[in-house]
């Protein structure tokens, strides 16, 4: 497809960008569905952020995703917040309207759900749920149960006052507990996400014994490089079912090609085998 004059525009915002995945999944999607539009890698320095959220808009772009470190900042630099981009105290999305302003979303909590739904249908949603770490990624991953009815979350964190606070903003359905009680927190539940650095290519593996988890609990590790992870293939080994990070990463992508670009994107297996030849590359 060629790009014309009258192209789509939209990008991703982050600095340093070249890791992103991004423009490679929007890229995907742009050539499937003969698109004529162009996403694109934006190297934003902290300092220049604003000025890069007011001349994009008047440039033609029709909405961007935000990347590290701006996530946060971005929050102050939109008109409107959706309650997802509200609640996690994020934005990862941004989309122009017609008016010219900008409105903020986080897609974080929907790609993980998504992912989830699609990789273990029935996942116990009625059940509680142990949530490893209190970062950007776990307020999503928190936010996103919540929504999809779980009713108590056990939240495991080595820096226990991160995980305090999360629980706060959160209400009663979410409970901090010391990272020393992350096994024994495994009794009942239905399911267990990683959402550390831990089991990352270059980090310490997570060290968790599974043996408390009921037989029929999900394990899902949000960390995609590797695609299995020592705890996945620690989970896959015990016959539980095993969900990988590198779906939400796709999945999150979703609402945003959508909006700029006017198509429903699929996360097929073809996008999901061409992503992993990147990673691998
Ligand atoms: P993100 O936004 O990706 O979630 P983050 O805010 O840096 O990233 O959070 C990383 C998470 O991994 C935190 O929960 C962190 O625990 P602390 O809050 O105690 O820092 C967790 N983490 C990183 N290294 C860890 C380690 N060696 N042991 C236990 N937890 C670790």
């Amino acid at each position: 497809m060629r790009v014309s004059g009258a192209a789509r525009l939209a990008g991703v915002m982050g600095w340093p960008i070249a890791h992103s995945r991004s423009p490679h999944i929007h890229g995907y999607w742009l050539e499937a569905y003969a698109i004529d539009g162009a996403y694109v890698p934006l190297a934003i320095r902290p300092e220049d952020l604003a000025e890069a959220f007011s001349v994009l808009p008047k440039i033609g772009f029709r909405g961007w995703n935000i990347t590290l470190p701006h996530k946060e900042a971005a929050l102050r630099l939109v008109r409107t917040l959706t309650p997802a981009a509200e609640r996690i105290g994020a934005v990862n999305t941004v989309t122009v309207q017609p008016d010219g302003s900008l409105t903020g979303d986080n897609s974080d909590a929907f790609g993980f759900i998504a992912h989830l739904d699609r990789s273990a249908p029935g996942w116990a949603n009625d059940r509680a749920a142990l949530v490893l770490g209190a970062g950007g990624a776990a307020r999503a991953v928190c936010f996103a149960l919540l929504e999809a009815g779980v009713p108590e979350i056990r939240l495991a964190n080595r820096t226990l006052p991160r995980a305090q606070a999360l629980a706060k903003a959160n209400g009663p359905a979410v409970r901090a507990i010391a990272w020393e009680e992350r096994e024994h927190a495994m009794a009942g539940a239905g399911l267990v996400v990683n959402t550390t650095s831990l089991g990352m290519h270059g980090q310490p593996p997570l060290q968790v014994r599974l043996d408390a988890l009921p037989g029929d609990a999900v394990v899902n590790d949000i960390v995609y490089v590797p695609l299995q992870t020592p705890l996945l293939a620690d989970a896959a080994a015990r016959g539980l079912r095993t969900v990988d990070g590198l779906g939400m990463l796709l999945h999150q992508a979703r609402p945003g090609f959508e909006r700029w670009f006017g198509h429903k994107p699929e996360v097929s297996q073809a996008l999901y085998a061409t992503i992993v030849r990147d990673l691998l590359s």
